[in-house]
């Protein structure tokens, strides 16, 4: 019987470079996509998936975070005397219970692998996920909770999955794959950001992660690697072979949106996939389209 998977860490200290001059006060994390933060998305994919403890690994500027999963009296107040109760209700649906938050503060960005590494007193002994909250993933079931479902059969670790274009090899940490049944591929090793002529396959992982608690002793070990950044990648690769280990290649469309154009994507897609704006943002994407 594998042991549930009950806590997830949200490491949000990077500094969002490519992001500036928007995240120069304000964390990339909270940019919106179409009226939600994308920190709020990796929160309820995380809650669809049975997580019930939320660890944010946060840094400087990044206050607003935290003020997002607070109550705020004024607002409420504002709504209640307005007689607005949907929004109000809206607020409240997502708001994480007393005691599910905690926060730890990763002092210096020092790369994933040192954020998901300060997050260890708070995970304890036990398998976690980890949600970087810029991959957002559009999927009929939220693909954290896919990522369970094959932990449940399989065990150990499993990384979120997809196969990219070889000329993107270095954008991602790349497997190795061993047997591979399409939808399941078993990881036998892992390279952070090959060039395309060195990647050992084109299925890259992106930010899901599901944990043994192991990988914090090898992220003790683990020297600074691409990128002058302690890599989650070069710790996971340590544990090939001591624990089951797996890629899921899964079913939903990943955005990008550490990175502008991605982000745009996702806002487009993301509105096309609401009811509510989806003619409208119809009718401009063929406007735009015709004017190309
Ligand atoms: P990125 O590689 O996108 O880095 O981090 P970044 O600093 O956020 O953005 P750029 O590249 O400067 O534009 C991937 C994820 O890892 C977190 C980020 O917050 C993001 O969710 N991260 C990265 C940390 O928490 N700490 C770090 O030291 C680095």
């Amino acid at each position: 019987m594998n042991r549930p998977i009950r806590k997830a860490v949200f490491p949000v200290g990077g500094l969002g470079t490519r992001f500036l001059p928007a995240t120069k006060a304000m964390p990339k994390e909270m940019l919106p996509v179409v009226d939600k933060p994308l920190i709020q998305y990796a929160v309820e994919e995380a809650r669809a998936a049975g997580i019930e403890e939320f660890i944010f690994v946060t840094g400087r500027g990044k206050q607003a975070i935290e003020d997002h999963f607070d109550r705020s009296y004024e607002l409420e107040d504002v709504l209640r005397e307005r007689d607005k109760r949907d929004l109000l209700d809206a607020i409240n649906s997502w708001m994480p219970k007393a005691g599910q938050v905690s926060y730890t503060r990763q002092m210096e960005p020092l790369g994933l692998g040192h954020a998901v590494r300060c997050a260890k007193p708070l995970v304890g002994d036990e398998p976690f996920a980890v949600l970087l909250a810029d991959d957002l993933i559009l999927a009929p079931r939220a693909c954290l909770a896919q990522m369970v479902d094959a932990y449940n059969k399989v065990g150990g670790n499993i990384i979120a999955a997809m196969d990219v274009p070889r000329e993107h090899t270095k954008r991602y940490g790349i497997i190795s794959p061993g047997k591979d049944n399409a939808q399941l591929v078993e990881v036998k090793g892992l390279v952070e950001k090959p060039k395309p002529e060195e990647a050992p396959s084109t299925t890259a992982v992106i930010g899901r992660y599901i944990l043994q608690p192991s990988v914090f002793r090898h992220l003790d070990y683990v020297q600074r690697g691409a990128g002058g950044e302690i890599q989650l990648t070069d710790a996971m690769a340590r544990m090939i072979g001591e624990v089951p280990f797996h890629g899921l290649r899964f079913k939903g469309e990943r955005y990008d949106c550490g990175d502008k154009v991605g982000f745009l994507h996702a806002n487009i897609a993301f509105a096309l996939a609401r009811e509510d704006m989806q003619k409208d943002v119809a009718a401009i994407v063929r406007e735009v389209h015709k004017q190309l």
